[in-house]
């Protein structure tokens, strides 16, 4: 469960930008403290420019979980995952954003803008930071993820 009275940052790229800027309003409306990493427009640019400072700082414990978009929620999940302490999942609906709590203890969703409709989006967020991870059998599963 995050907690509310910690800061949750967000960012994306010009493809994630109408939904970043949806979920911010709503989370902001649901008590959370948001951090906007940008993008700040639907002008293009490159989404590791948006997705590294929020990767590199979820990593180095700034931040507890973060939100990330693009189109596809491909090129920000690659790019977060480049971390060694970073789980990020992509996720296109509310089961998958379930589970990537219970079963992968992810720390950062990673959100197809271009494909997904805005208010199941606002759903899979908010279960995304309400669900705990189930631990027990999955804790060595997501111990065994960083031992390349
Ligand atoms: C931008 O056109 C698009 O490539 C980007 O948002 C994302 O989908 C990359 O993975």
């Amino acid at each position: 469960m995050f907690d509310k009275s910690k800061i949750l940052p967000i960012a994306s790229d010009h493809g994630g930008y109408e939904l970043k800027e949806f979920l911010k309003k709503n989370l902001i409306k649901e008590g959370y403290k948001i951090k906007d990493l940008g993008t700040g427009s639907t002008e293009s640019v490159d989404y590791p420019d948006y997705i590294h400072p929020l990767a590199k700082s979820v990593n180095e414990g700034i931040y507890e979980m973060g939100i990330i978009i693009c189109g596809s929620g491909n090129g920000s999940q690659m790019t977060a995952n480049k971390y060694i302490n970073i789980r990020a999942a992509l996720c296109w609906n509310e089961e998958q954003a379930y589970l990537c709590r219970r079963h992968n203890d992810a720390n950062i969703i990673s959100l197809p803008g271009r494909f997904i409709d805005f208010n199941t989006a606002v759903k899979m967020v908010n279960i995304f930071l309400t669900t705990e991870f189930e631990g027990g059998r999955h804790i060595k599963r997501v111990e065994k993820i960083s031992r390349i």
